[in-house]
């Protein structure tokens, strides 16, 4: 069995073709040979008829062979050619006889005489010396209500034959050969049909080795294989945009490992370039101790990230207070703000409960108002708001700066893993630009959002939403 797809349409094209073809010769035969026997019987039967009918009364009672075929011709203007024509006479003895049945004469059984004494016509195929089957009638002669004699005509059946075996022979070469040409036709379609396939085959195996900028050349993008390939193509696209991704990813995680790992080898080997005083190497130590802790808050923040991405975030499910979390944050920071000279405040409704992870979502809160607190200036404002919104069924988080604001197309951006507006700066103050990454992370893992609107100058607003526990 052949497993391409190609030959089994052809197979099954073919077969289907081939069972209607023989189903429509074998319907054709039989209907032919139906009414080519039927239009011999009523031929026949008309010519019996005629001869039996009073008008060829005169016949009866000894004419010649020859005169019963002269008869024919002058009466009826019938040449009654092919044809056998004998009549009997009651007793079964044969009257006259067409010439061309010579000395031969037309069997008559006694089942047949007994029909047409009832006066019915008989039809029936009798087979004569030389073996060809000969189709005879035989009609009874009436007089008076009684049957004087009967009237056989015979026809040979060898016309029907040959007709037959023709149509016979023309069948059997014309539906096999018709059969050929459909499956090299229907080979020859499918073969083209299915081409693109063989290319998305072969790209794909390309693709395999490693080449995801490879793309499927469509000829006609609205058929079948068109959107097949134009699919195909855009799951490259994408895979090969979380490629890109990926490998930035990985990069920008060395890099930023790489920056402190360096500044503690310079550091050690300054300590160990010759002896120091004691206090000396407590500074190189608590500044090594300060790469160490960015390191691990890096490395903490990167597996956190991966486990989102694997869907893996281990979420606890319980009834978190929001407000009571938001009060918690606000409490821990306070200080932070104070030293910057940043005022920060904190308003909730009373009642916000979703259901989550508290560690996970006092990251989240903790992330952005870390992020206000930084990103203000001296004497600005940053407020965390908490309130619920019971109509659209969720507790909405809102952190509000007054600070230094971004521009547009940055806001489109904060959220990718490892971008900061600006670079040097954002070093400074501990930044890695994972955070905003992990705040989207953990709202989207409580099937919320985040979003953010900011004005250079102005300052930013982020919103989370998280879904009310119901
Ligand atoms: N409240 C804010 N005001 C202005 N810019 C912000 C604010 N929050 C974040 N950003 C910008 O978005 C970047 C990404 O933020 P984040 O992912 O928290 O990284 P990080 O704080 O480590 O730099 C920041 O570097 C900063 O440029
Ligand atoms: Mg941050």
């Amino acid at each position: 069995m052949p497993k391409s797809i190609k030959f089994k349409l052809t197979l099954w094209y073919v077969l289907i073709l081939g069972v209607i073809l023989s189903s429509f010769s074998i319907f054709v035969y039989f209907t032919l040979a139906d009414s080519l026997h039927k239009g011999l019987d009523n031929k026949i039967k008309a010519m019996a008829k005629v001869i039996a009918s009073s008008s060829a009364r005169p016949l009866l009672g000894g004419p010649s062979m020859a005169d019963l075929d002269r008869m024919m011709m002058r009466h009826f203007g019938i040449k009654p050619l092919g044809r056998f024509i004998q009549v009997v006479d009651e007793a079964g003895r044969v009257d006259s006889k067409s010439t061309n049945l010579r000395n031969v004469e037309l069997p008559v059984s006694v089942k047949t005489l007994e029909e047409a004494a009832r006066g019915r016509v008989t039809f029936e195929t009798v087979k004569v010396s030389g073996g060809d089957s000969l189709r005879v009638v035989t009609v009874p002669i009436i007089q008076n209500d009684r049957m004087v004699g009967i009237v056989q005509v015979g026809s040979s059946l060898e016309g029907v034959a040959e007709a037959l075996d023709q149509l016979l022979l023309i069948l059997v070469i014309a539906v096999p050969a018709a059969l050929l040409v459909t499956s090299v036709g229907g080979l020859f379609l499918a073969n083209k049909a299915l081409k693109p396939v063989d290319e998305i085959t072969r790209t794909a195996r390309q693709i395999g080795s490693g080449d995801l900028s490879q793309r499927i050349t469509i000829k006609n993008v609205k058929d079948e294989i068109g959107r097949l390939a134009s699919t195909f193509n855009e799951m490259l696209a994408r895979l090969e945009e979380l490629f890109q991704q990926m490998k930035r990813f990985t990069a920008d995680a060395s890099h930023e490992l790489k920056t402190p790992l360096t500044i503690l080898k310079g550091e050690v080997e300054v300590g160990l370039k010759r002896g120091r005083q004691l206090d000396e190497y407590q500074r190189i130590l608590r500044s090594n101790l300060e790469e160490i802790d960015r390191m691990s808050r890096l490395v903490e923040d990167l597996l956190t990230l991966s486990q989102a991405d694997m869907g893996a975030l281990n979420l606890k499910r319980e009834k978190v207070d929001v407000s009571q979390l938001g009060r918690e944050v606000w409490e821990d920071l306070i200080r932070l703000a104070q030293e910057k000279g940043v005022e920060l405040n904190f308003v909730d409704d009373g009642l916000p409960a979703v259901q989550g992870d508290p560690l996970r979502l006092r990251q989240l809160i903790l992330n952005l108002v870390e992020n206000g607190i930084k990103y203000t200036p001296r004497g600005g404002h940053v407020e965390l708001k908490v309130r619920s919104d019971r109509e659209r069924g969720i507790a909405e988080i809102e952190v509000a700066d007054t600070g230094i604001g971004m521009v547009e197309k940055d806001v489109d951006r904060i959220f990718d893993r490892f971008f900061r507006v600006d670079e040097a700066r954002s070093r400074q103050t501990g930044g890695t630009g994972l955070g905003l990454s992990i705040c989207q992370s953990i709202a989207e893992a409580h099937g919320g959002e985040i979003s953010v609107r900011s004005e250079l100058g102005q300052g930013s607003t982020f919103t989370v939403t998280i879904p009310l526990q119901d």
